[in-house]
């Protein structure tokens, strides 16, 4: 080989490997949740590994549902065979189709009971769990009818057969979500400023003092859900009435009890853990109570959430607004 060309080898490995490193580097750095697709997800290449991208990515499924092992979120089903059924939901999703047929006194396909679980999560609710899936195609996750086919496609892939032919979406369904979303579409009616709004979320001397029940990003309580990535998954609506009316829709884990102990002790708090002998119940101020069972008269759920009701009375105009500013932010 003439010195040039070997030069031009040498020089061509070097930048392959460079790129190789990079590849690892950047795969390291964005970590299992934020794979994205390579290629935009159109008509022609709907695949279950584009899904795959969508449910660990763009469409925050990951954020409520694990797969097996993989993920660690609980407010939604897994989706791997961890799930109640013990099957994964591409299987799962037949059995769940023959119910749905039963109810319906119509035909159900699997396929279409996945569709259906997406677009219109409320349809059929999963026993155990609460009403509380957002439909992925409206703000703030706003998926393209690809991107829910892709999806699904990747959940018929998980114990079942991946066929995109059987996943039909309505027509229009795009057009549709768009005006469902510019008809509930909510303006402030103040700017607000987000960094107001972080001191006041984190000042326990300030009238909101969210955090001494709430984390962001690793800082703040434990009482209540996390919100570091509220607003990735949540309209304005659902955050304005979180905090307005608390007690509307409890977030699934955080019901509240009462419990009355034999020696006339009132404990309100959120029921963490019970076995045989205990129950321990963590109040608003993020004590854990241990409770023995032989103590216990009489155990209650209840209606009232342990978040205060009366935002709506102490904070001003300015402050909400500032706080609302804030949480939109947490994507
Ligand atoms: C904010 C939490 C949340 C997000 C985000 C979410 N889900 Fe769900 N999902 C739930 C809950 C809770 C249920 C169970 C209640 C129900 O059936 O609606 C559920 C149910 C389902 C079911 C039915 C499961 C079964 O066993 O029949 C499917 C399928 C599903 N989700 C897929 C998805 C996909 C795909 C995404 C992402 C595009 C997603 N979910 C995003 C909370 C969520
Ligand atoms: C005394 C503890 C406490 C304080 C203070 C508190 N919260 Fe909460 N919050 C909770 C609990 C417990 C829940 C779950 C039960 C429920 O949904 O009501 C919750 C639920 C929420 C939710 C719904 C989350 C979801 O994923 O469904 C939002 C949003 C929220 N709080 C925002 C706020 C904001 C903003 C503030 C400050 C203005 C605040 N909270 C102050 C305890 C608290």
């Amino acid at each position: 080989m003439s010195r040039p060309v070997l030069g031009v080898v040498i020089f061509t490995v070097a930048l392959v490997l460079v790129f190789v490193w990079i590849g690892e580097v950047i795969t390291k750095i964005s970590g299992e949740g934020e794979r994205r697709p390579s290629v935009a997800i159109t008509a022609g290449n709907i695949t279950p590994e584009a899904g795959e991208a969508v449910f660990w990515g763009k469409g925050k499924c990951s954020t409520c549902h694990a797969v097996g092992s993989r993920g660690g979120s609980i407010r939604g089903p897994n989706q791997g065979e961890t799930g109640p059924l013990g099957t994964a939901i591409g299987a799962r999703a037949e059995e769940r189709a023959r119910e749905r047929a039963r109810a319906a006194g119509k035909p159900f396909t699997a396929a279409e009971y996945l569709v259906e679980s997406l677009l219109d999560p409320g349809a059929y609710v999963v026993q155990g769990y609460k009403n509380e899936m957002p439909n992925p195609m409206r703000p703030p996750i706003k998926l393209k009818p690809e991107e829910v086919k892709a999806v699904i496609l990747y959940l018929q892939s998980l114990g079942g057969t991946a066929d995109v032919a059987a996943i039909k979406l309505p027509p229009g369904l795009e057009a549709a979500a768009k005006a469902v979303a510019t008809a509930d579409e909510w303006k402030p009616y103040l700017a607000g400023d987000p960094k107001k709004g972080e001191e006041l979320f984190f000042n326990p001397e300030s009238n909101a003092a969210c955090g001494k029940c709430h984390a962001v990003n690793g800082k703040g309580g434990t009482v209540g859900p996390e919100l570091t990535g509220v607003a990735g998954t949540r309209d304005a609506r659902f955050i304005i009435e979180s905090i307005l009316e608390s007690s509307k829709e409890i977030a699934s884990g955080y019901e509240p009890i009462l419990v009355i102990t034999k020696d006339g002790r009132y404990v309100t708090g959120i029921l963490k853990k019970e076995d045989a002998n205990t129950v321990e119940v963590v109040d608003s101020q993020a004590e854990t109570q241990r409770i023995p069972k032989g103590e216990i008269q009489q155990k209650a759920p209840q209606k009232t959430s342990l978040m205060p009701e009366n935002f709506r009375e102490i904070l001003t105009v300015e402050e909400f607004h500032d706080l609302l500013a804030f949480l939109q932010t947490l994507k």
